[in-house]
């Protein structure tokens, strides 16, 4: 018996061991923490269970049968986050640069089951060279499993993937099928093919951070949602980010203790929007003032920063807020923002996750560059996620509301729930301007004439008061008790049932 129990405890050194000294010196070396040392951070202390730990690859290839590593370059099982249980795998680079062999993807496949069967997210850590380059087609077949299992978890449980070092060749399309992506600034980079393949086939110099680095996918590309400093800020936040979310779409999201009473007034929010329409201010400060002790965790926060996404919670429950950014183009639609919301309401609509949505938007950007960037597609997308979305949608115009934009920003007619308006706004096809040099443009030469005319325009349009005497706005109200009608209206809103017509999926305009 003794000698089974050191047996055991043998292996599991080696397992532990991963790569070996040499090779976690390397990673450490790189400002890189292992894959063990990552769990430690990410879950709760003494809470990871191991799965297939003596797991090694069947090779035979190029002497790889003297070359088997328990684990075979991924350690993976479940733990909790805060008291909640959670599915990983986590690359170990050490072990042939965690590349993919076809048993490393059957420990994937295994832990992407159980967490689909048992409703629990799953997080994947990636830090990776791709396909294990000596194991040939059966690699490509391990990956193949691990898509579809990422497809058919679409939409059931959260599936968040952070990038810690390389990610390449096949290793992207997992990522890029989960819910979020995270990376860490300098250590991680994401690309289909690396630099070298790029010079071959294309005579492209560039670095791997040009290529496909932190900055790139979180600024250019977006397909990252966020990046962070260092390996523990970024599992400390993914700590945070899972707190936000439920565990699957059969359940609501947690609800967490919160200290902020929702019945007190915020006077400065009355003085938030300034007096000249034209001038900016700060979207992000209302969100701020709403959710729960200003705590928001924001997708996308360097991508389409003319409007704003993430989580945030009112009364304990988790909420999704998606704002126009006068800050930023004057907050309006361009197809960069569009796709962008329109993911994140996707996100919160499978996750029964309710919409709150501020708006001040002076329309879409006009321009070539945006009508053959596909403006007309992309904005479509937004309009097309608000109005599918069957979570209570709760809607208030500060300001701007302009056009088309007013339709898509999860207007009434949008089958938004409650829609409030601010006494600032201004509900109307288009500002006082364009306005009047279409409807007038016989005067427009006489400046007098036009300025009569647009203040004709400003007083008989620019205000929430038209569309509140079509219903189209619920109630106009104070900026300064916006978080308790918002608050009112998800309690009234927790029991919201919608039938949709029957189908097999619908067919959003991608
Ligand atoms: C087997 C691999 C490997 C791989 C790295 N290693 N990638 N072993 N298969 N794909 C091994 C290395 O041999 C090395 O072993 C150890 O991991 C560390 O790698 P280094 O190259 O020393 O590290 P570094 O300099 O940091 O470079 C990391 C890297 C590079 C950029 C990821 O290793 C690299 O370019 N790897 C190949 C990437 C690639 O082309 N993958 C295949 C993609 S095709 P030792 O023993 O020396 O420590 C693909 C198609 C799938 O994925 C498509 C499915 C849809």
């Amino acid at each position: 018996m003794h000698d089974i129990i050191r047996e055991l405890e043998r292996r599991r050194e080696a397992a532990y061991q991963g790569g070996g000294q040499k090779r976690i010196e390397a990673q450490h070396a790189r400002g890189k923490l292992t894959a063990r040392e990552r769990l430690e951070i990410l879950l709760d202390e003494g809470s990871f269970e191991e799965f297939d730990t003596f797991v090694e690859h069947r090779s035979t290839d190029f002497g790889m049968e003297n070359t088997r590593v328990p684990g075979d370059g991924v350690v993976t099982g479940w733990g909790t986050i805060n008291g909640r249980l959670v599915y990983l795998f986590v690359k170990d680079f050490t072990v042939f640069g965690g590349s993919l062999s076809a048993a490393h993807a059957q420990k994937i496949v295994k832990i992407q089951d159980m967490a689909l069967r048992n409703g629990a997210p799953v997080i994947g850590v990636f830090d990776a060279g791709g396909a294990r380059i000596q194991e040939g087609v059966d690699a490509l077949a391990g990956y193949g499993e691990v898509f579809a299992r990422n497809v058919l978890s679409s939409g059931v449980i959260p599936q968040i993937s952070v990038i810690m070092g390389p990610c390449a060749g096949g290793d992207v399309y997992s990522p890029a099928m989960t819910d979020f992506i995270f990376m860490v600034r300098d250590t991680s980079y994401m690309f289909v093919t690396g630099p070298d393949v790029v010079k071959t086939v294309t005579n492209e110099v560039v670095s791997a951070e040009e290529l496909g680095g932190a900055k790139v996918h979180t600024t250019k590309s977006s397909i990252a949602d966020g990046a962070y400093e260092n390996d523990v800020e970024c599992l400390m936040q993914m700590r945070r980010l899972v707190d936000f979310l439920p565990s699957s779409n059969r359940e609501p999201a947690p609800r967490w203790p919160t200290f902020q009473e929702i019945e007190g007034d915020d006077i400065s929010l009355d003085t938030l929007v300034p007096p000249n329409p034209n001038k900016p201010y700060d979207m992000k400060e209302l969100i701020l003032k709403v959710a729960d002790e200003g705590d928001f965790f924001e997708i996308q926060e360097n991508f389409a920063k003319n409007i704003i996404t993430g989580f945030g919670r009112i009364e304990g429950a988790t909420v999704g807020f998606v704002a126009n950014q006068p800050m930023v183009l004057a907050g309006v639609l361009d197809s960069d923002a569009s796709r962008k919301a329109a993911r994140f309401v996707r996100f919160c609509d499978c996750f029964n996750i309710p919409l709150v949505t501020f708006v001040d938007v002076p329309g879409f950007l006009p321009g070539t560059a945006q009508e053959y960037g596909g403006l007309i597609k992309h904005g479509a997308k937004l309009l097309f996620a608000f109005t599918e979305a069957t979570v209570p949608k709760i809607t208030c115009i500060t300001r701007k509301a302009f056009g088309g934009a007013y339709d898509v920003m999860a207007s009434k007619h949008m089958r938004a729930d409650i829609n409030y308006a601010w006494p600032t706004a201004q509900i109307a096809v288009m500002g006082a301007k364009g306005a009047v040099e279409i409807i007038f443009r016989a005067d427009i030469n006489d400046p007098a004439k036009i300025a009569e005319r647009t203040k004709e325009y400003e007083d008989r349009f620019l205000n929430p008061f038209v569309a509140a005497q079509r219903g189209y706005i619920d109630e106009v109200i104070m900026p300064h008790g916006t978080r308790r009608r918002i608050a009112r209206g998800l309690r009234s809103l927790r029991n919201k049932r919608v039938e949709m017509p029957w189908k097999k999926h619908d067919n959003i305009p991608l």
